[in-house]
């Protein structure tokens, strides 16, 4: 018998509930989202579900301490009861709707940063986008205290910052990272990418398409050079109309810049389709 879905929206009314949970033996396992879920995101509670949760619990907040003042905080897609809906029919069983005022409290003035993982890639080119993520995670880990939390590789430095933070200030959760889910053209699912036209759409299949060629050449080459291979991924992305914001091959671990293209190596991509920015990633 499925579960019935339970939803909340007061902070510390879910507090309660978890500790509860967590009092009775339950394992309480965590998804954070922005809502809008589509496959990426039930692929989570369905690796929550994989590792034996009892309860699963599923947050969707658009935080806005983690979006610059000129990108898409406003405009991001909201839809609660298709939310909810898909949070039931993949197995949640708790849903955490809450809203910025009972999330920052008036005189909201402590957050999280993270200084080495967050400040290249995305961080450089977000300012303060972690630090939001950052904040609002540890704030949910301290609202449910999970045993699990799961997060998708699609936001591979988020995964690598979230582990980072979680062992430097000794949360006690276990981090899991579920693999890209994609669309059948190759693009990576995003809530963002209901923002694209059908042309966008076809242009931003590059992306994917420059990532399974990379992992293609490494196997059949083995070690390449990463400045000349770039400046072929950037031509490729570049021919298909896309505006490149970064390119990049890092350690998987550290992040640290790669010289060479080889197996183990993630190779991170973001650029601007149109006005809509799109991120991913393969690791060799
Ligand atoms: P959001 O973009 O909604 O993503 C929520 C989680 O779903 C993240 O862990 C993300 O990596 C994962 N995800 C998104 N698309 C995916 C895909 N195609 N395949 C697999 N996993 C995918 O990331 C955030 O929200 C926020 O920054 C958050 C962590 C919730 C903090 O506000």
């Amino acid at each position: 018998m499925a579960k019935t879905l339970k939803t909340f929206a007061d902070p510390q009314k879910l507090q309660k509930w978890c500790a509860a949970r967590r009092q009775a033996g339950a394992k309480i396992a965590l998804v954070p989202t922005m809502g809008y879920l589509h496959e990426g995101h039930l692929s989570l509670i369905a690796a929550a579900k994989r590792k034996g949760a009892d309860e699963i619990v599923v947050s969707v907040f658009v935080n806005p301490v983690q979006f610059g003042p000129n990108e898409d905080y406003e405009k991001y897609p909201r839809d609660e009861k298709a939310d909810l809906a898909k949070c039931r029919a993949a197995g949640a069983t708790a849903v955490f709707f809450p809203t910025p005022a009972n999330m920052y409290l008036d005189g909201h003035s402590t957050f999280i940063t993270e200084e080495t993982l967050a400040a290249g890639l995305c961080g450089a080119r977000r300012p303060g986008h972690f630090r939001g993520v950052c904040t609002v995670v540890a704030k949910l880990f301290n609202i449910v205290h999970p045993h699990l939390a799961v997060f998708g590789q699609k936001d591979f430095q988020q995964a690598a910052v979230i582990r980072r933070m979680v062992r430097d200030l000794n949360f006690d959760v276990k981090i899991s990272v579920a693999p890209i889910v994609r669309e059948p053209s190759g693009l990576a699912r995003s809530s963002r990418n209901t923002y694209l036209s059908d042309d966008e759409r076809a242009r931003a299949v590059a992306l994917s398409q420059s990532l399974a060629r990379a992992r293609a050449d490494v196997a059949a080459k083995g070690t390449m050079p990463w400045r000349a291979y770039r400046a072929k991924i950037v031509k490729v992305l570049e021919k298909a109309g896309l505006v490149v914001d970064y390119v990049e091959a890092v350690d998987a671990e550290t992040l640290v810049p790669a010289k060479s293209l080889s197996k183990g190596v993630a190779v991170l991509l973001a650029v601007w389709c149109g006005k809509t920015r799109l991120i991913d990633n393969a690791v060799m």
